[in-house]
């Protein structure tokens, strides 16, 4: 597998500040704040700044070697953010492939998921029973429309579109209402949710979004990081899985069919000194399931979501990863030919939340095993990454979306203009631009640029926020006299085609 040079990428982003190797010839702030460029002498190569109003009882020994990272030469510029520029919308190593179900249908769980019972219409206020028949009416009458808001969808990312973590984005929900049906024709435009984020099992996640949105979201209408990763259940039956809050990344592996789930815990509980910081608690001990790791052999490594303990998880991937193939306890001779795959489910570097700077997430948690295992083996970790911006994850939402199709207009096949929301360039854009999508970028997440990405421009604009840009779409579909909100009180008889209905 190829290692690529950062001039491959084009891109410099705030965590590769290391033009060149040569780490003497590097610029570097002093301890009093000054840029100083150019050599210097052996021991004090170096740029962290060593406060200077100590107590003054400490020694300060110059380091003997260079305090920028070495990372840089260990990892695989794929894990910085992909350029448009270069057309590269893969974090991926080329020629390596990504399985994706082969059918949504046959593949997923079934269910439609209503944790407050069946819905009669998601979004829209109480059943009249006039008023499916006055929408009918009006559909017949706009047959032009209708086909136009039939051959449109919208895939909208979720975190810093729809939500900030548990915190609604309020025109995510007037957007929603809209596409359920509170627009002139009464009619459901469709749109899917095409999210990085990870670590529950779908219908717990559609649950929890559905409840802060104020409307029914279908499983069947939502895709996770680690959603298409079902597929990987036929290659593998003995699986590390990685990543989430307690055991709940061990329910999505088993909801996705695989056969045999470790996690972490479980190779703690059996064997203590592989995580020789980890404290264990009693509640731990007792939910694991130990086992005699020698006697088995892990087929590949999974992680499914962020990391809840760094040390311990990356000592173990490390240790699997070195291994005789999977077994823990050995040590490959050809760390090479007998390591075992891993899996990523997405590599976003940062993720927004309630912190006011954004944290790290899967991306970086990759590049650390990334480097420790080129720097202890000698050789480039081949390693698969799932989620947006990779092919695979747009390829499985066509699946989703011709299926959803099906669901809500009994007319199973792709729009011809779908349009993806996101607030992220890196991730969100590129992919939906690679894949010939319409992208819109808002303003609500990631993205704080000026009139558009420069490296991952979106194609149809930025907007202030998720209804801007949904409005915005319709129009230019739908016509710029459309209008948001159904008016049940309509005479369809007297208003065929320049049918009015309230703004
Ligand atoms: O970066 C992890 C995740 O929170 C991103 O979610 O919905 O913006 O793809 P989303
Ligand atoms: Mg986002």
């Amino acid at each position: 597998m190829p290692a690529f040079e950062d001039s491959d990428f084009g891109v410099q982003t705030p965590l590769s500040p290391v033009k060149s190797r040569d780490s003497n010839r590097l610029g570097r702030v002093t301890s009093r704040g000054s840029q100083v460029v150019g050599s210097q002498p052996v021991g004090s190569v170096g740029s962290i700044t060593i406060p200077t109003d100590g107590p003054g009882n400490a020694v300060e020994v110059p380091a003997t070697r260079s305090s920028i990272s070495e990372a840089s030469q260990y990892m695989h510029s794929l894990s910085l953010s992909p350029s448009m520029k270069d057309r590269r919308g893969s974090r991926n190593s080329f020629g390596a492939s990504l399985p994706i179900p082969r059918s949504k249908r046959q593949s997923r769980l079934s269910s439609v998921n209503y944790p407050d019972g069946v819905p009669q219409r998601p979004g829209m206020p109480p059943i009249q029973p006039s008023r499916d028949i006055i929408a009918a009416q009006l559909q017949d009458l706009s047959s032009e429309k209708v086909r136009a808001a039939k051959d449109m969808a919208f895939v909208f990312d979720i975190d810093g579109v729809l939500v900030h973590g548990d915190r609604l984005i309020p025109e995510g929900k007037r957007v929603l209402e809209i596409l359920n049906g509170d627009n002139e024709l009464g009619i459901k435009i469709p749109h899917i949710f095409l999210t990085n984020g990870s670590g529950k099992p779908e219908i717990a996640r559609c649950a929890q979004l559905s409840k802060i949105l104020s409307t029914q979201i279908s499983t069947d209408q939502f895709i996770q990081s680690h959603t298409p990763m079902r597929a990987l259940a036929e290659y593998y039956k003995t699986v590390l899985v990685v990543g989430g809050e307690g055991y709940k990344c061990r329910e999505v592996a088993e909801q996705y069919g695989f056969q045999d789930i470790v996690v972490p815990n479980d190779i703690v509980a059996s064997d203590p000194s592989i995580a020789p910081y980890r404290v264990f608690t009693d509640e731990e001990r007792a939910t694991s399931r130990p086992r005699d790791f020698s006697k088995t052999n892990i087929d590949a490594i999974m992680v499914f979501s962020d990391s809840r303990d760094y040390a311990t998880d990356m000592q173990i991937i490390i240790d699997l990863l070195r291994s005789e193939n999977g077994r823990l306890g050995t040590l490959a001779k050809d760390p090479e030919s007998q390591r075992i795959p891993i899996y990523f489910s997405q590599g976003d570097m940062l993720c927004p939340t309630e912190h006011p700077i954004p944290r790290m997430s899967q991306g970086t948690f990759r590049i650390g095993l990334e480097a420790m295992y080129k720097a202890l083996t000698g050789a480039d970790l081949e390693r698969v990454v799932y989620g947006k911006p990779e092919l695979a994850t747009y390829k499985y939402a066509d699946e989703v979306i011709a299926s959803w199709m099906e669901q809500i207009h009994n007319d199973e096949r792709l729009p011809s203009n779908i349009y993806m929301i996101g607030d992220n360039p890196a991730s969100d854009i590129i992919g939906g631009n690679m894949y010939g999508w319409n992208t819109c970028l808002v303003r609500t997440g990631v993205f704080q640029g000026g009139d558009n990405d420069e490296e991952n421009p979106a194609s149809f604009g930025v907007f202030r926020n998720v209804l801007d840009a949904v409005q915005t779409a319709i129009r230019k579909e739908l016509g710029e006299d459309f209008k948001f909100g159904f008016d049940e009180s309509i005479n369809p008889v007297l208003n065929g085609n320049g049918i009015s209905a309230v703004e």
